[in-house]
């Protein structure tokens, strides 16, 4: 097989010196766990060529994550040997379902090298979710599909203002979940010690250091993550409200992230009185996890994007209403703009 570089990926690691010609296909090396019939035969082979295609630059020959470009990631590629995944809508250490795969190809992992795939057709997509499922027999071995959490009615949907959603949140993060033991708390200690109160913790007169900042904590592969600093970092599986309450309800496999939507149940004083805490406190902490998120400060104003000697600025949110046509050549333009991006 004649192997062309055509994507910017292998231009780049080209670049960096690093490209070698995969095996070719069909190399017995490659784990095919358990025998297909051949309509799944042939959806393996296309998602072969379509993976070495698009994949193999990151995610390896052997979809072990150890592609030519690994070394210049962080976070590396999925190991799909290994079969970790990490963003699905089942609890952590389950496998995701076909619908989180299709999710995180079409969409990619924001703030990773993960790109999204969204101009793939669905057959290919399917393709490429028969072809990565072959690399582990964790897949084989499971029984049934895997299930995801439970979605539970969101009682803020239909308020426009969400204000008292985000306000919960707020109490909830602080006070009960204690999401500050790892992410950021966003509250001054006084105010936090009412939260915790609220739901029946002591006060406290120490907390942890730095507990403004995320504490970097290892996972499974014995590296370091940084929990999102929301108001800083960007998140990976989306920042729709739906996507947050995944990510925070089933938790993040393989990381210290837990699964949420199995401990957050505190029942109320008496029997008569509403809980403390219910799962409808999960989607009060995704509105106010995306609150926080929406203070993130662009990288970029508008307007700030020049494709290097091309006059033609690239707009983040579509064109501005009226044309804006380029005053200064384009090299002094470029200048300006990096200045202005690179000067508080
Ligand atoms: C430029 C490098 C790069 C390319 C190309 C790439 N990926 Fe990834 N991919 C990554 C990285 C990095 C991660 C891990 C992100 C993380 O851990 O947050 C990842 C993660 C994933 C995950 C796992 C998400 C999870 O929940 O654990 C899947 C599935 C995936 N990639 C599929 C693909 C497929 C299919 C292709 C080709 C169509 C592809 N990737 C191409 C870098 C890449
Ligand atoms: C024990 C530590 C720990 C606690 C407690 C914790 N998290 Fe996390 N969280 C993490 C880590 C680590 C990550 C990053 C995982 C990764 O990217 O591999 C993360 C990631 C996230 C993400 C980002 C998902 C994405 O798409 O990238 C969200 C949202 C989140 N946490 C919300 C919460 C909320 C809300 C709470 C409290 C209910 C909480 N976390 C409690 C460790 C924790």
């Amino acid at each position: 097989m004649m192997w062309r570089c055509r994507t910017p990926l292998c231009m780049l690691v080209l670049l960096a010196g690093g490209c070698e010609p995969p095996p070719p296909a069909g190399d017995p090396s490659k784990p095919v766990a358990g025998s297909y019939s051949s309509v799944e035969q042939s959806l393996v082979d296309e998602g072969r060529a379509t993976y070495e295609r698009y994949c193999v630059g990151c995610h390896g020959t052997a979809g072990d994550g150890a592609g030519d470009a690994r070394r210049f990631l962080h976070p590396p590629p999925r190991d799909f040997v290994a079969a970790n995944f990490k963003f699905s809508s089942t609890r952590s250490g389950q496998l995701p379902t076909d619908d989180d795969l299709r999710r995180m190809i079409r969409n990619g992992l924001r703030g990773s090298a993960m790109p999204g795939f969204g101009l793939l057709p669905d057959r290919t997509i399917d393709a490429l979710i028969a072809y990565i499922k072959t690399f582990s027999p964790r897949w084989k071995e499971q029984e049934g599909e895997p299930t995801p959490i439970p979605f539970v009615e969101d009682p803020y949907r239909l308020e426009p203002d969400k204000t008292a959603a985000i306000q919960r949140g707020e109490v909830v993060y602080h006070g009960y979940a204690n999401c500050w033991a790892c992410h950021p708390a966003y509250v001054p200690q006084p105010r936090l010690n009412e939260y915790l109160v609220q739901f029946g913790n002591p006060p406290r007169d120490e907390f942890r250091p730095d507990l403004y900042q995320a504490v970097g904590k290892e996972n499974e592969e014995g590296e370091i993550v940084y929990p999102p600093d929301f108001r800083r970092d960007y998140v990976r599986a989306g920042v729709r409200v739906e996507d947050l309450y995944r990510s925070i309800a089933a938790g993040i496999s393989g990381s210290a992230m837990p699964t949420w939507v199995d401990s957050i149940d505190l029942p109320g004083p008496t029997p008569d009185s509403p809980p403390l805490v219910s799962k409808a406190d999960l989607w009060a902490m995704s509105y106010y996890v995306q609150w926080l998120l929406s203070q993130r400060p662009p990288l970029l104003k508008e307007g700030q994007f020049v494709v290097r000697d091309r006059p033609r600025p690239i707009y983040l949110y579509g064109a501005p209403p009226k044309a804006v046509k380029p005053e200064a050549p384009p090299d002094e333009q470029t200048q300006k703009a990096v200045e202005e991006t690179f000067t508080p």
